[in-house]
Order: structure tokens, then C-alpha cells, then sequence
């Protein structure tokens, strides 16, 4: 059989050994002798950071990826996140990794059986790999001991779900958090945290100060990007007020002169490049099955 463009022009003899072999592999699943399993990333949200760093980490592991481009799959058909996760699987997919605008989505698959699920950031609701990568430098920075660090966070809280992980994550270790938002709303969050209404006020203390993006595609009123930096963001002198050794932060993407001084990006404590490569470490612990 040379092409396959039809049945019609199958020969009797083509269309026999094709369901012969097809029946054998069907029934005796072929396993992959050389492969650690396949991760399939689904990302209904757009992403740098976080899907070449599953995709790097799993290929350092052994591990066959597939980026499912969701633009072109058939979520434009109709088909849910959960019907897409079981398809793979069929497959033979064993782990897949989701990002997805619905804070739900990706907790309605756990109770998928025959696959991994591992949450690449829901909504506003989550976004563990980020915080946990980012806890590697503050170790790497500080040793593996973090009690009474005391970490501040700053920008746009409420639609973030990097700061959602990291109050479920930080206190843990012992950090103490603080929390500066971009407006007086009430803040929806759960742990123990002390909010202030200015990033000076807590700037000396901090052993980290970590900014976050002004997150458009989650907010009904954008706030006035041109003033940002100067009401809310992290300008050149403030980080002349922080004490020696505190690390400045940020998970990404980051636009200069918002939420960050542009020259603050390439300063000895800024630490988004490390922040990077701490994703990609993590992100191989987390598929390693740790
Ligand atoms: N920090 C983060 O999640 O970045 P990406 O959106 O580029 O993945």
C-alpha cells in the first residue's frame, strides 16, 4: 500500500493485512520501550514561561510531549476540557498539564483515573508550579530554612493566581506575607496575610518584593496604564529602600514601566531570569512524580 486516500481503492489484499496488523496493535497496546510516558499540554490561555518549561522538562526526562495548539483543536468543535483530557488518554497520554480562564476547570479532572493531571494555571484560582519554582529562589537565595522571611507582594492581587499560590504556599514554610493591591477592593483571599495600602510603607521590611502584571484579560475596568508605575509599580527608587540582599520578583510576563521600572529588570537582585529556570526545575520534580 503505497497511499491511503479511500477505501474504494484498497485492494483485497491491502485492506486484509491492514486490519490484521491494526487488530494486533489494537489489542496488545505497543508499549513505547523507549519512552517515560507522554505529556500532553492543553493551554486555553496563551503561555511562554510555563508550557516551554513542561515541554523542556519533560524532554529532559525521557518524556514525549505534545503542544496541543487548542486554536486549531476540537475545543473549536465544542468538545469540554474533560472530553479532550479522556480522548488523550486513549491515546496513551499519562500526563497532562492545563492552563484554562475557568477557576474549576482543571479540579473537575481529578477524578480522571487513567492520566495525570497537573494544574498550569486556573482562572485566578491557582498556579502552583510558579510558586513553587519561585520558592527554589528564595531557598537557593537564603537557604532551605525561610522562617520570618518576609515576603511582599504587590500589584494586582485580586485577579492573580500566582498570589492565591503563594499565600497557600508561603505561610507554610513560615514566610510572613504582604500584600499591597492596586485598589482599596476587599481582597477574596484565604491565609494569613497583612494588606497595605502603600508599597513604601512595608518596602524597607521586605525580604522579597515581588510584583505581579496588571492582568487585562481578567478585568471588566483597566485602570490607567500610563500612571500604573507611578501609583502602584516598582520604580528605580524604591528599590534603592530595600534592604541589601532582598530580592525583587516577578513571575511574568512583565511589562516594563507598568508594573516594573524598565531598569529594574537587569538590577543585581532581580531575580525573573532565575524565577524562569526554577520553573523548569520544578517542573521536572512535578513530572518525575515527586
Ligand atoms: N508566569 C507564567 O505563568 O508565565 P506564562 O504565562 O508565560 O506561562
Amino acid at each position: 500500500m503505497h497511499h491511503l486516500l479511500d477505501i474504494a481503492s484498497l485492494s483485497d489484499e491491502d485492506l486484509g493485512t491492514l486490519l490484521t496488523l491494526g487488530q494486533n496493535l489494537y489489542e496488545h497496546r505497543m508499549p513505547d520501550p523507549q519512552i517515560k510516558g507522554w505529556l500532553a499540554t492543553l493551554f486555553y490561555e496563551p503561555s511562554t514561561r510555563t508550557r516551554c518549561s513542561f515541554t523542556i522538562a519533560a524532554r529532559r526526562l525521557g518524556m514525549e510531549v505534545l503542544n496541543l495548539d487548542m486554536a486549531t483543536s476540537a475545543a473549536q468543535k465544542g468538545e469540554d476540557l474533560r472530553d479532550s483530557v479522556r480522548t488523550l488518554s486513549a491515546m496513551g497520554v499519562t500526563t497532562v498539564a492545563v492552563r484554562h480562564p475557568e477557576n474549576r476547570a482543571i479540579q473537575d479532572l481529578s477524578s480522571l483515573q487513567n492520566v495525570r493531571v497537573i494544574n498550569a494555571g486556573d482562572g485566578t484560582r491557582a498556579h502552583p508550579t510558579q510558586a513553587l519554582g519561585d520558592v527554589l529562589v528564595m531557598r537557593s537565595a537564603w537557604g532551605h530554612d525561610l522562617t520570618n522571611r518576609t515576603i511582599v507582594i504587590c500589584g494586582n492581587i485580586q485577579h492573580s493566581r500566582v498570589a492565591r499560590s503563594h499565600l497557600a504556599l508561603l505561610p507554610r514554610l513560615g514566610v510572613g506575607v504582604h500584600l499591597v493591591a492596586d485598589n482599596d477592593d476587599p481582597l477574596d483571599l484565604t491565609g494569613p496575610y497583612r494588606r497595605h495600602k502603600r508599597l513604601q510603607d512595608i518596602l524597607p521590611d521586605a525580604d522579597a518584593i515581588m510584583m505581579l502584571r496588571v492582568q487585562k484579560e481578567r478585568m471588566a475596568v483597566i485602570p490607567d496604564l500610563s500612571r500604573y508605575l507611578n501609583d502602584f509599580g516598582l520604580k528605580e527608587e524604591d528599590a534603592k529602600r530595600l534592604k541589601s540582599g532582598a530580592l525583587i520578583m516577578h513571575p511574568g510576563p512583565f511589562n516594563r514601566n507598568v508594573e516594573i521600572a524598565s531598569a529594574l529588570v537587569d538590577h543585581p537582585a532581580c531575580m525573573i531570569q532565575n524565577q524562569v529556570a526554577a520553573g523548569v526545575a520544578i517542573r521536572m520534580a512535578v513530572l518525575a512524580g515527586v
